[in-house]
């Protein structure tokens, strides 16, 4: 889970939760960290109804992870409007807010423990049918069932004893079994190989059909299957729409792509000389 950054304002006596957190809607949102000059997201706009998903992708420092923080109230915005089913997010218990918005962080803490404590934690008292659904779903259930302890397989000091992929699906079972209303996903397949980052992609994208999803990755892989894309260039949004659309023509996604493609063809060496290619 992801550390507040600096404390946020709680009001003083706080709203009530409206029944449903949709719309979720963020207009003209500025938000800026301590010390800093530049807003690190600037303008943002985005409106989440049930079911949608939504990919937030741009380079390094383009504001992505702020976005998080301030979708999970970890971070005061400084202009604009932020309401969850009508209801101005601030006005929110802190906690409130992050019942109906739950983060699956890049670097999700895993206690060492077993696989069975470490998912329990998303929901006290689940029985093992239902931690094995979200097993089954994050595409890990195969590795779990093989192993001679099976759900109390020990994880090790934060997942020391799985493979970075492993952790990664092991945090994507765990927010899927607390089943937020809204799932934030903040650079899920950071750190791992390219084909590993790609089928987790994949994965992640199939489990999570039909669940509000918030997406934030810098890999354009698998970003088809999502309804909306918006591309942030040092906190602005300088690009938006359907995938397909914004593949389609000259623009900031297309250059990411083409990047992407050179930097993928590098890596696998696709492309190379032969006498090169392994
Ligand atoms: N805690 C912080 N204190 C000060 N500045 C910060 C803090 N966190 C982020 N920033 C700044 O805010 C801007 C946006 O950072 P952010 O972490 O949102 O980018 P990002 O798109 O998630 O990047 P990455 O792809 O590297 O994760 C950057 O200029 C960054 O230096
Ligand atoms: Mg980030």
């Amino acid at each position: 889970m992801l550390d507040a950054p600096v404390p946020v304002r709680e009001p003083e006596t706080p709203a009530a939760p409206p029944a449903s957190p949709f719309p979720l809607e963020l207009a003209g949102l500025s938000a800026r960290h301590a010390g800093q000059e530049r807003h690190a997201l600037d303008g943002f706009a985005l409106t989440l109804e049930a079911g949608r998903r939504v990919a937030v992708v741009g380079a390094s420092g383009s504001g992505k992870t702020t976005l998080a923080q301030v979708l999970l109230r970890f971070l005061d915005v400084e202009h604009g409007t932020y309401r969850i089913g009508g209801v101005p997010a601030w006005e929110l218990d802190g906690d409130e807010v992050r019942r109906f918005v739950g983060l699956c962080a890049q670097d999700a803490h895993l206690f060492d423990s077993s696989v069975r404590e470490n998912l329990r934690l998303a929901k006290v008292g689940a029985d093992d049918e239902e931690l094995r659904e979200a097993l089954r779903r994050a595409r890990l259930l195969d590795w779990v069932d093989g192993l001679p302890a099976g759900l109390d397989t020990l994880v090790g000091e934060h997942g020391s004893r799985l493979s970075g992929g492993q952790r990664q699906r092991l945090a994507l079972a765990r927010a899927l079994l607390a089943d937020f209303p809204v799932l934030v996903l903040d650079e899920p397949a950071e750190h791992l190989d390219l084909a590993t980052a790609d089928a987790l992609t994949d994965d992640l994208l199939r489990a999570t059909e039909g669940r509000t999803t918030v997406l934030i990755t810098h890999r354009l892989h698998g970003l088809d299957a999502v309804d909306e894309v918006v591309v942030l260039d040092e906190g602005r949004t300088v690009q938006r729409g359907p995938y397909a659309e914004l593949a389609a023509v000259d623009g900031p996604l297309r250059r990411m792509l083409e990047r992407e493609e050179e930097t993928d063809a590098l890596l696998t060496g696709a492309g190379r000389p032969t006498f090169l290619a392994k």
